[in-house]
């Protein structure tokens, strides 16, 4: 510290490039290097990068309830930061699913802070239980929208703040491995940006949970200069610094060196030298290449990480209906038969949400080509055939490894060229040529190093590739771009987004909407596309208020779609093949185009023709009961089929793993165990945000939570004229359990609860002990405060399982004290807030409070 000038000090408190903090040569200090998160370690490369261990989703783990899971997968994600050479992993992400159509509640642990809270506490403690790698939560706090997400305004009363939304990080803050750092969120907070809040961050966060770490803004959440110096926030980031750098110098010099603002100076200093410190950068060394852990080029994802991926993936399946018994499949009667495989999901699935959770994976499982492999490696020989039934994607699909290709390069690295000008119009020599592997060309991180420079200078690009088409049609093609863009097919113009006005979602919500055109093409004749994209103005900006960090680069989007049957004729073709096979598995669902960072869903409806999909094969098929219905999304979907379907699977998104973890759930090799993580509303207008746009998504920069703490089940509580389609916490198994409260012993402040767990059934299986409270008087409070999840339980077996609660958990905020009002309570297990099951014992229990910080 005392060999630090103030250039330096003041350095240190803002990144460098968009993920790390700068070196100090001088002193022997490096960089600390953050990396995305939450759905593995992508390193630094948003869309092309050294490829990585694509984890099961979030919401997919945390419908495994398993903490045992979630730790070891933390200290899986460790082992894949290492190999990205991260110090700092951005992850996990807890805020709350307040409303089924948040477009990250993919990336979250569900709608319960108990749940989320304690899943946390694993999860960071698997993560940096060796010192080697920092955790992140994220976005402290109330982030719950993408709807404006930079600067709207979330007003929540006091008790919602802290019973709901702090709570996590608060279970997480307070235990005992609490992380070394913390994402603050892009929003407001009762009128004030998270950065300079020090409401939340100087007295709730360090004053009242003691919190020792890091603060970091969110990327390009860095709203003011001192005030978010003074509030705590030790670390603006990305870089180069936007509000601090020489603005800061300047305004501690025209303050007079304050002392006051010297020492919260001196402070953020230590603080980012402490976690350097941690990570070996004091005493410099250089930073190690990113590596992947594939297993060609080192054996580090091992066979008990794949094994994990693949546990958690099936873990987390939540088997939501099987009323006919058509689940597990009988393996071995399915030998030598066809399954049909119908659904936009079915031939590639979706791995996880999009946005900065996106990776590049070391390899995919699909469910089709999983299921038949599974089925394999098991002795049982089954055919598989697929149709694709209902198209249901946002955008164009990106180009495919069977079609495209850059001549004379190998198509599996590289689908597109991409030469670079240093001109806004294309004009003079070739900057530099990439080859990529993906039509998303996104250059915010990737364009060529002498252009990722500050200000970005304004530059073009060409890219080209070709197409074979696999049949003649008429096929289209689509572009949506930050800055403007061109597409040609063999020198014909077909799609000018030059001067595009309309947004639209891709690139973080700052691209445009997608434009598209269409040409006949012939089938197997190759075609030469090339599209052209730029800097709208010589200026270097490139859309119409692009001041945002992930607005600075031009970058282009391309998809490629061959002409399709009618939905119709589509219908007619999905009824047909399943007619003709022993089993279907039908697998529709949500994708990363659907749920993302950036924007929120528009409804809670299934996209495309799906649902007249589902209807047309469960009233037209010959024999509906062969049909399995599986969905993937991360937050509920609207079924209103759901009385015509026998058999109804929540998959979410499960990773790289997701199509082996399907395939061992419906042919019975796992036994699921999943529970729901938020409850599934029967229709999104029995929730209290359709009929009101103040508290969804707000009017004007302001969204009100005028539900206050009525979020998920706790809504479906208070309000009995409207029921969920399944409540949190449910989910079946292929077995059948008798789960029984055997006693509960008090103490002063806490209730050592055992309960008893019997396997009722014909199949091993696991439980998940889930204990409720709630005041006798107004049982509309039920809460979550205790889980536990049995091991693989015989039938016949039973399993003692015995949970310590703390009754402080049970408490409400009052007056700004946390209260137990005496009275009888009841404490209960059961599978589901609002399941019959619940075995109830009554406790009197002595009123009771405690202080903010005593946890
Ligand atoms: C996201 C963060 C992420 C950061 C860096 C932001 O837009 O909100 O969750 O960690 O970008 O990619």
């Amino acid at each position: 510290m005392q060999r630090l000038t103030m250039e330096e000090k003041v350095a240190l408190l803002a990144g460098t490039d968009i993920w790390h903090t700068p070196p100090i040569a001088r002193l022997g200090i490096g960089a600390i290097k953050t990396s995305d998160g939450p759905s593995g370690v992508r390193g630094k490369f948003a869309v092309d990068g050294p490829k990585a261990a694509f984890v099961p989703g979030p919401v997919c783990q945390a419908a495994t309830w398993s903490l045992s899971q979630i730790y070891s997968l933390g200290r899986l994600l460790c082992k894949e930061a290492k190999t990205k050479s991260a110090h700092v992993l951005l992850a996990p992400t807890i805020c709350c699913a307040r409303n089924p159509l948040g477009g990250r509640n993919f990336e979250c642990f569900g709608e319960d802070p108990f749940l989320s809270g304690r899943l946390a506490v694993e999860y960071v403690k698997g993560v940096q239980e060796s010192g080697e790698v920092a955790a992140t939560p994220k976005h402290f706090v109330a982030n719950e929208q993408e709807h404006l997400r930079f600067n709207i305004n979330a007003v929540i009363s006091d008790k919602a703040l802290r019973e709901i939304y702090l709570r996590p990080f608060e279970v997480l803050i307070c235990s005992a491995s609490p992380p070394d750092c913390i994402m603050t969120s892009y929003n407001c907070v009762n009128g004030e940006h998270l950065d300079m809040n020090s409401r939340i961050i100087r007295d709730i966060l360090r004053g009242e949970w003691g919190f020792k770490g890091l603060v970091m803004s969110d990327w390009g959440g860095t709203n003011s200069t001192l005030e978010s110096l003074l509030a705590g926030l030790d670390l603006e980031m990305p870089g180069p610094p936007e509000r601090r750098g020489r603005k800061l110098l300047d305004a501690i010099e025209q303050s007079n060196y304050d002392p006051k603002l010297m020492a919260a100076l001196d402070e953020s200093v230590v603080r980012v030298l402490r976690l350097a410190r941690k990570h070996g950068l004091l005493g410099l060394s250089p930073e190690d290449a990113e590596k992947t852990r594939d297993s060609q080029e080192i054996s580090c994802t091992t066979p008990e990480d794949i094994k994990l991926m693949r546990d958690i993936a099936a873990s987390g399946i939540v088997l939501l209906k099987n009323s006919q018994q058509t689940l597990p499949l009988k393996a071995r009667s399915l030998a030598g038969k066809q399954v049909a495989f119908i659904g936009p999901n079915a031939l590639d699935g979706t791995p996880g949400g999009g946005g900065s959770a996106t990776m590049n994976p070391q390899y995919l499982s699909r469910p089709m080509e999983s299921f038949r492999a599974v089925a394999m490696t098991h002795g049982i020989d089954v055919t598989v055939k697929h149709t694709l039934g209902a198209y249901a994607r946002k955008w164009l699909p990106l180009f495919s490894e069977s079609q495209w290709a850059v001549n004379g390069h190998n198509p599996s690295q590289n689908l597109v060229r991409v030469d670079y000008y240093l001109s806004n119009d294309l004009s003079g020599p070739t900057k530099e040529t990439q080859f990529r592997g993906s039509s998303n060309v996104d250059m915010s991180d990737s364009s060529p190093l002498d252009f990722q420079v500050d200000p970005v200078p304004a530059y073009s690009f060409r890219i080209t590739s070709t197409v074979t088409p696999s049949k003649s049609g008429r096929h289209t093609f689509s572009l949506s771009s930050v800055g403007g863009s061109r597409l040609y097919v063999d020198g014909k113009l077909i799609i000018d987004n030059g001067s595009w006005t309309e947004p639209g979602e891709t690139f973080y919500a700052f691209g445009s909407a997608e434009a598209t055109g269409t040409t006949k093409m012939e089938t197997h004749q190759k075609y030469n596309i090339t599209v052209e994209g730029w800097a709208t103005r010589p200026d270097g900006i490139y859309t119409a208020d692009a001041n945002h960090v992930f607005a600075a680069h031009p970058s282009v989007r391309i998809g490629y779609l061959e002409e399709l049957p009618t939905p119709e004729a589509m219908i007619d073709e999905a009824v047909a093949l399943a007619d003709e096979s022993d089993a279907t598995i039908v697998v529709i669902g949500l994708s990363d185009e659907w749920e993302s960072e950036g924007y929120d869903r528009k409804d809670m409806a299934l996209p495309g023709a799906q649902n007249q999909l589902v209807e047309a094969l469960a009233k037209r098929a010959k024999r509906p009961h062969s049909i399995v219905y599986v969905n993937q999304s991360g937050s509920p979907v609207e079924v209103p089929w759901i009385h015509d379907v026998s058999t109804f699977v929540q998959a979410w998104y499960g990773g790289q793993e997701a199509g082996n973890a399907l395939a061992d759930v419906l042919l019975g090799y796992t036994n699921p165990s999943g529970r729901l993580p938020c409850t599934w509303p029967q229709k999104y207008s029995d929730l209290p945000f359709e009929a009101d746009p103040e508290s969804w998504p707000g009017v004007g920069e302001t969204v009100l939570y005028k539900e206050e703490t009525q979020v998920g089940y706790r809504w479906f509580n208070h309000n009995p004229d409207v029921t969920p389609q399944w409540w949190f916490g449910f989910g079946l198994s292929y077995t059948s359990f008798s789960t029984t409260l055997i006693r509960v012993r008090e103490s002063e402040d806490s209730w050592t609860v055992h309960v008893d767990v019997d396997n009722t059934g014909a199949y091993p299986g696991q439980q998940i002990v889930q204990v409720y409270v709630w005041p006798n008087q107004t049982p509309q409070d039920k809460a979550l405060v205790g889980i536990e999840k049995t091991s693989l339980i015989q039938p016949g077996n039973r399993e003692c399982v015995t949970l310590n609660i703390r009754t402080r958990d049970a408490a409400r905020w009052v007056s700004g004290r946390w209260v137990i009002d005496g009275g009888i309570y009841s404490l209960g297990v059961g599978t589901g807030v609002g399941e019959a099951s619940d075995s109830v014992i009554s406790l009197d229990v002595k009123g009771h409070s405690w202080g903010p910080e005593e946890y």
